[in-house]
């Protein structure tokens, strides 16, 4: 029974990742900076701001943490809203998890990057695992960050560091916490509840997406795989890329009326300077990674989920 901590408990991704390491037999230790509303999914659950080092500290020793994932972070609009804010969050969380770790004894880290670490100078197409990486908003520059603070404390001290670059993560649990490709969820939101949807991104901004099926499953994989088989430490994963206009006329093979127009504000901007597509091949190569959710069964699981969830509120 290998103890976990997890920050940011109760974000889009850690509502539905705690559960499933719990069915997998971890014993999890959820925190964040807010109560949750569910008490269960999250039991049991304590208050940590991932910026006190101390607060930090007295978790992992207190509880026995052998492994931390790290899902503390300002996502890339409000990021941009608030750099000050992004910076001592996700730079100082980061510093704080990695080095508590090392002092602590904690066996293994697990942070999520994201496909936000590229910037426009990167390969747009197929992004390659090892590229430019020179992002222009302060999220992709505390993402690279993450990734060569954590593959700095494997070489140096022998941390055993993981992370995968995330891209737009599709749920119909929590609602996404601010980022650029918050779209693709607030789309099926709109839609069943109003037949129509104002995107603010363009209709033609191609973006790497992926289910949160496909999300946990690669999280849990990484988090196994066995550390001698491991050249990397940082991997890129692809679920599927789609723009918002595929993405509507998807929709519409379920509601034949949706209507959908454009407003694109700076996210668009955001969106235009990150991969249009991921290659995971490296992935694949060194621990068996493999999507299973393409557009249109995404867009089935989502649409039917969804439904049935807003109908009975
Ligand atoms: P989210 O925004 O939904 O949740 C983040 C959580 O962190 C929130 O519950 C928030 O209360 C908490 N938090 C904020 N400041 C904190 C602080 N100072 N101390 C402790 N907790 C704090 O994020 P998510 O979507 O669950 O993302 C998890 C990780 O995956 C993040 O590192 C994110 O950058 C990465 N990621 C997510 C996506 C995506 O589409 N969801 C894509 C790429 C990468
Ligand atoms: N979904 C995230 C964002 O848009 C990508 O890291 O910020």
């Amino acid at each position: 029974m290998t103890t976990v901590l997890v920050t940011g408990s109760l974000g889009q991704i850690g509502t539905e990742l705690i559960p499933l390491l719990k069915s997998k037999g971890y014993t999890v230790i959820s925190t964040d900076i807010r109560e949750p509303v569910d008490k269960d999914i999250f039991d049991p659950f304590l208050m940590l701001d991932t910026r006190d080092r101390d607060a930090m500290r007295k978790i992992i020793k207190d509880h026995g943490v052998e492994m931390i994932i790290h899902n503390a972070s300002i996502l890339s609009a409000t990021g941009e809203k608030n750099p000050q804010l992004a910076l001592e969050v996700n730079m100082g969380g980061i510093q704080n998890v990695l080095e508590v770790a090392r002092q602590e004894g904690v066996k293994r880290v697990l942070s999520p990057s994201s496909i936000a670490a590229f910037g426009p100078d990167t390969p747009k197409d197929n992004t390659p695992n090892d590229t430019i990486m020179r992002p222009n908003t302060i999220y992709g520059v505390s993402k690279v960050y993450t990734e060569l603070l954590g593959e700095y404390y494997a070489h140096k001290y022998g941390l055993d560091f993981r992370t995968l670059r995330y891209p737009g993560i599709i749920s119909a649990g929590a609602q996404p916490g601010g980022g650029t490709t918050d779209w693709a969820v607030q789309i099926f939101y709109d839609a069943i509840l109003t037949g129509k949807y104002t995107c603010f991104v363009d209709h033609d901004v191609l973006m790497p997406m992926m289910s949160m099926q496909d999300c946990l499953k690669a999280t849990i994989m990484l988090l196994e795989a066995p550390e001698q088989n491991l050249k990397h430490r940082s991997f890129n994963v692809a679920g599927c890329s789609f723009t918002p206009a595929q993405l509507a006329n998807e929709l519409k093979k379920f509601i034949p009326d949706f209507q959908i127009d454009y407003a694109p504000d700076f996210r668009q901007e955001i969106a235009l300077s990150w991969p249009r597509s991921i290659d995971d091949s490296v992935a694949r190569e060194e621990w068996g990674w493999e999507p299973d959710y393409d557009l249109s069964k995404l867009t089935e699981y989502m649409y039917n989920t969804l439904k049935s969830k807003l109908d009975k509120q």
